[in-house]
């Protein structure tokens, strides 16, 4: 997703600038460019490629302002090049202007903006906007981006700059996050917090149809109608180190290793032994309003679908509602069906996802309950549901969901196992389950000490053009998991499915050139699984197993076995992912992929 990053204030604005877009490297991107206002005018520069291939083009040069914007492009309209970089320029290079989100009028409007004379240079939607300010523009930017927008339909996070108008920007949100920091004598704008984290932690988020002007010393926000808002300022609770590698190789491995601390955190203080039961205030229903669920629809994308399928398998075991899993992208343009007392759970680690934010906004306007089950605190999935569950990952820099997966899990087995004691689970059985979970950092502290063996499978298999992922139960979505992690980060095609389902057609794929990645555990599938495991060997594939520690018999029957501790069944996953994380991780290194920043790929989608 494209990044945005203005500053205003004392100090040279051209370092802080490109230092903000590198920490919003890992959103993905193709094309940067800056806007700064010195004393001749606007210098834009803007290069394709990596925000190197900006620098370079500044050559060296540090200009002396104090006041400019800065755009990392995830190309939507137009392709990846310096001419359809951001930023825009009006035509005579008055106004420059950043933008995060899709114009969905741009063509009427450009066809309006030619009649009145404008020569439009690029085939991005952007650049009309920039025009329309212009045209709009009566000696108040303020004013000119309000009317603007008010004739515009789609979405947007937008960051503007004149060389009328020295030390403001102006900054709107409509769908496209946006964030201002307030430091000491000095204001900045970005896309995320991590772009400003090292020079304030007071921020304000922008919500949609907000329009705000920032200078130096103030802030002052209104929404596009021209009513005026109070600025709420909120403290970050994260810290430069958390957005730092930290001697890791790539933000992936580091995030992989962290999931023993972040599972630690996403538990505390939700975990009530002498009851048997979790604790989760956000949730805002009452025990009797959690009775009364007849049926949970949980929606998500990408990995967070994956979770969504894992909280199906616990909901509907440990509470017995029904639950429906739905792809975001399909439930909002499918005419849904809701029935009294259900309640919609958006799965989001950025909560920005814009299919999945659409699919929440349609379970609202039916009525419905919504909850959130997110990890960015005052995302916009977290502020316009009903209630819900911070997974307190911390933030998730690799493009790969790793941490983000697991932590939504235990969010979802910690749901269902409080569903579940409002129903029928007795207090042994909810204390069963805490019992487990606590163990469960310990037990993934142990397979990640094993990391060795699973990069000397990786170095077995790293030449391989296809993979298939296979699993029975609650870990069939875990070969889902698995596949597109390799997937992602590798490019090698990798297909997960149900163990059994192989018979009915990828077996047609099997052969000395397909591993095969099965999740074998000890389960009351287990022997259904071996089954498969048989059939794949007979066809000459190779067999990579995720076994379970203290299986003796699997060892003869596959190629590879990795073990992992055993645990509550239903929290296997949590445990049966990891070494499908290591291994698509060293895979990519030694395919020479960009682990954190995947060609393509976007850390979150915030367009449709
Ligand atoms: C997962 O590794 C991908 N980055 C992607 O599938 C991601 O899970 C999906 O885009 C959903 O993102 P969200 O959790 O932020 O909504």
């Amino acid at each position: 997703m494209c990044g945005i990053v203005g500053y205003t204030g004392p100090r040279k604005a051209q370092p802080i600038l490109i230092a903000g877009l590198k920490r919003l490297e890992y959103r993905g991107y193709d094309s940067s460019g800056i806007a700064l206002l010195t004393d001749e005018g606007l210098m834009v520069a803007k290069a394709a490629g990596k925000i190197s291939k900006l620098e370079e083009s500044l050559g060296g040069n540090e200009y002396n302002c104090t006041h400019g914007i800065a755009h990392t492009r995830w190309a939507t309209h137009g392709e990846p090049s310096q001419l359809n970089a951001h930023p825009h320029t009006d035509v005579d290079g008055t106004i420059a202007l950043v933008h995060n989100g899709i114009i969905e009028n741009y063509r009427t409007l450009r066809e309006f903006l030619s009649r009145q004379g404008y020569t439009i240079k690029t085939e991005t939607d952007t650049e009309i906007l920039v025009h329309l300010i212009r045209y709009n523009y009566k000696g108040d930017l303020t004013e000119a981006v309000r009317d603007a927008l008010n004739q515009v339909e789609g979405t947007y996070g937008i960051a503007v700059i004149s060389i009328y108008h020295p030390n403001q920007i102006v900054a709107a949100r409509m769908g496209s996050p946006l964030v201002i920091g307030n430091g000491e004598g000095e204001n900045l704008v970005a896309s995320d917090v991590a772009a400003m984290l090292e020079h304030t932690n007071k921020v304000i988020y922008l919500e949609d149809g907000e329009v705000a002007t920032i200078t130096p010393d103030k802030i002052e926000i209104t929404t596009i109608h021209n009513v005026k808002i109070t600025p709420h300022i909120e403290e970050v609770s994260w810290t430069l180190d958390e957005i730092e590698k930290e001697g890791y190789d790539h933000f992936m491995l580091k995030e992989i290793h962290e999931q023993c601390t972040t599972l630690r955190n996403g538990m505390r203080g939700r975990l009530k032994w002498e009851e048997g039961i979790p604790i989760l205030g956000g949730l805002n229903m009452q025990y009797d309003e959690l009775r009364e669920i007849e049926r949970v629809i949980i929606t998500a994308c990408g990995t967070s679908w994956h979770a969504a399928l894992i909280g199906e398998y616990l909901i509907e075991e440990l509470a017995r509602i029904p639950v429906e899993v739905e792809y975001a992208s399909e439930f909002r343009y499918r005419a849904p069906i809701f029935t009294d007392n259900s309640i919609l759970l958006a799965i989001s680690q950025s909560g920005e996802t814009a299919d999945t934010l659409a699919a929440m906004r349609e379970a609202k306007h039916h009525g419905i309950t919504v909850l959130g089950l997110v990890n960015v605190v005052g995302s916009t999935i977290a502020r316009e549901t009903d209630g819900g569950v911070y997974i307190h990952a911390g933030p998730e820099i690799g493009v790969a969901s790793t941490k983000a997966f697991t932590s939504q899990v235990l969010a979802l087995s910690l749901v269902a196992t409080l569903l579940g004691r409002m129903r029928h689970l007795s207090v042994q059985q909810g204390q069963e389950i805490i019992d487990s979970l606590i163990k469960i950092p310990s037990q993934l502290e142990q397979i990640l000490e094993n990391e060795t063996q699973i990069k000397e499978i990786a170095r077995q298999y790293y030449k391989a053009d296809n993979f298939l992922y296979l699993g029975r139960g609650i870990n069939f979505p875990v070969a889902l998991e698995g596949a597109l992690k390799l997937k992602e980060i590798s490019y090698i095609h990798a297909e997960g499915y149900p163990a059994a389902e192989m018979k009915h057609g990828p077996i047609a794929l099997i052969d000395e050139n397909m591993p095969v990645v099965v999740i074998a555990l000890k389960d009351p599938v287990y022997d259904k699984v071996m089954s498969n495991i048989a059939e794949v060997r007979a066809r000459n594939g190779r067999v990579i197993a995720i076994a379970s520690e203290g299986d003796e018999e699997i060892a003869d029957r596959v190629n590879h076995v990795i073990y992992i501790p055993q645990t509550y069944r239903l929290l296997t996953p949590l445990l049966s992912i990891i070494p499908l994380q290591l291994l698509a991780y060293h895979i990519a290194v030694m395919r020479g992929c960009s682990v954190d920043q995947p060609r393509n790929l976007a850390k979150s989608v915030t367009v449709e």
